[in-house]
């Protein structure tokens, strides 16, 4: 599948060719000269949208830097693009999808139109259903079969079926109904499903079978395994109607495994898996935070999704993210990015982030079909601050590579407790600070430390950050942060030339596994392999 763009291939942008030219002077540049000449910089580099404070002051960039961007996301046709998305075109070119994710919190009043029909009323109609059967659940009046509360909430789900539900769960747990348990089963690794209701009661538990396929290997199994685990103790088949529910785009296979499709949450193939916590993959949100903060959380979603869409490109944050990521990658040989939020709720953030970014912009090939002619995605990890300080930071600090940084932080934290938030606020300014301007020999020798140990103390710096700050980490504020990094991903995507919706990737390994599955289970054993994957297959049928 290939398509024509009127955009020229990347190395051939003027802007490109420019950022190359200026990159061989400023990568020689220190923070520490680009802070002395300019004292403003600290106050100019920042932008804000809804609450949502970015400083990329402490970016290897000054002015020409960040105008050759801008020009760079103008010539890779950036607005275009931008358009093409939010009016439902079929940017998703591979699998000749739209990408309208951005359906999924617009207004009733907004109509987003794809193959002739208005999406937007669709989404609200299954918001209200989510909201009808939350609402349920969260007052007791959802009786299981045996006419008891649900206590229990488990989702069963993989990728972005999992790890949206379980960021969200976590990052909002202070608004949550803390009288239900919510439970998140993934691997197919039957620990999983084994530690998750271990201790729980099946006519108390209700279990959220969340797929957009509803024929991944994984969710199926566990959903298979729950069905199971359920029925042994309900004994009733009829229990499944009561115990079961199914957010899913694929009605066939949802009635196949015996679920009700009056009990199914709709969605649709134009919301992608790492796009959908804000669809009905939500449902455990919302059951958690109830219908108001899931609705004050799109709302967040909106507001960014606003910003990005008709904010000039300088002064847009997404599009300076995603930016900074291009200029870090593609001229620097940044290969990770860390992000480190310091706020305790949000850490499975970095985690749900890899989906967001790995499996979107992890491609070797443009629209076109070509191969890419620079690197493309980098990695992405962390851990919440203050952790990472005393594991890993040491090598983003005096290690040999760079790694920029995102720092979160909030002004206020959620549950106030002496002096701990301003500690942790502490920690954000000056890990920045230390990356950024670290400290020299003539520093250390001033303070009097022997000759033999200065370069041992010696820091760099050089070493480049965000910092994003907002009030307090809201239903809100959360939309907002994911619809931040929703199209910061989009605009790496855009000026790659890459198509950020589809996951190819994955195939190929999915394939071999159920071909070894039925090596490992059939009498003949492995066939056609290579001698390493033949023997390891053939010592575990030995060994299991
Ligand atoms: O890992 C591939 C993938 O297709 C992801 O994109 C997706 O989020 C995940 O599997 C789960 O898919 P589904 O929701 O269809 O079970």
């Amino acid at each position: 599948m290939a398509i024509k763009t009127d955009v020229s291939p990347l190395g051939q942008r003027s802007a490109w060719q420019a950022l190359k030219k200026h990159h061989a002077e400023i990568g020689k540049k220190h923070m520490s000269e680009l802070f002395a000449e300019d004292g403003s910089r600290g106050e100019r580099y920042t932008a804000e949208a809804g609450g949502i404070f970015l400083d990329y002051s402490k970016n290897r960039v000054n002015d020409e830097t960040l105008k050759l961007l801008v020009q760079l996301a103008e010539e890779s046709g950036l607005k275009a693009r931008t358009e093409a998305m939010f009016t439902g075109e079929k940017i998703n070119i591979t699998e000749n999808r739209a990408v309208l994710h951005v359906a999924l919190r617009a207004p009733k009043s907004e109509s987003i139109v794809v193959d002739g029909e208005d999406v937007v009323p669709a989404v609200h109609e299954v918001l209200e259903k989510m909201s009808g059967f939350a609402d349920k659940i969260r007052s007791g009046e959802w009786k299981g079969h045996t006419g008891k509360k649900i206590k229990n909430i488990v989702n069963i789900g993989i990728g972005g079926s999992d790890l949206g539900p379980v960021m969200a769960y976590e990052a909002l747990k202070h608004y949550s109904q803390r009288d239900l348990t919510f439970r998140f089963v993934s691997n197919v690794d039957g620990t999983d499903f084994a530690e998750a209701v271990q201790d729980l009661e099946a006519d108390e538990t209700l279990f959220l079978v969340a797929s957009k396929t509803f024929t991944t290997l994984e969710t199926m199994t566990n959903a298979h395994s729950a069905r199971d685990w359920a029925l042994d103790s309900l004994k009733d088949d009829s229990a499944v109607a009561k115990h079961f529910v199914a957010i899913s785009t694929n009605a066939k296979e949802v009635g196949k495994f015996g679920i009700d499709t009056a009990n199914m949450f709709g969605f649709w193939d134009w919301v992608g898996g790492r796009y959908s916590m804000d669809s009905a993959i939500g449902l455990s949100t919302m059951i958690a935070i109830g219908p108001d903060n899931f609705m004050a959380m799109l709302g967040g979603f909106h507001d960014m999704d606003v910003h990005f869409r008709t904010t000039p490109l300088e002064k847009n944050l997404p599009v300076l993210m995603g930016l900074l990521t291009v200029w870090y990658t593609d001229f620097f040989d940044a290969q990770t990015m860390a992000v480190l939020p310091y706020e305790q709720y949000l850490k499975r953030f970095p985690a749900y982030l890899q989906q967001l970014t790995m499996e979107s912009n992890g491609k070797h090939v443009t629209l076109s079909g070509e191969h890419v002619e620079t690197e493309t995605g980098p990695i992405y990890w962390g851990e919440p601050g203050t952790n990472g300080q005393h594991s890993f930071y040491q090598l983003i600090h005096q290690g040999t590579r760079l790694i920029p940084c995102d720092f979160i932080g909030f002004y206020k934290g959620l549950n106030p407790l002496g002096r701990h938030h301003d500690m942790l606020m502490a920690n954000v300014f000056a890990q920045a600070e230390a990356l950024a301007f670290g400290k020299t020999a003539e520093q250390v020798k001033a303070e009097g430390v022997a000759a033999e140990l200065v370069p041992h103390k010696v820091f760099e710096g050089n070493r480049p950050s965000n910092t994003i700050l907002a009030d307090q980490l809201t239903p809100a504020v959360l939309g907002k942060l994911v619809a931040l990094y929703e199209h910061a991903v989009f605009t790496q995507g855009v000026v790659w030339g890459i198509d950020s919706f589809d996951q190819w990737g994955v195939e190929l390994g999915k394939v071999l596994a159920t071909r070894i599955l039925g090596e490992i289970e059939g009498a003949d054993g492995p066939k056609g392999h290579d001698s390493s994957t033949t023997s390891l297959i053939e010592r575990y049928r030995a060994n299991k």
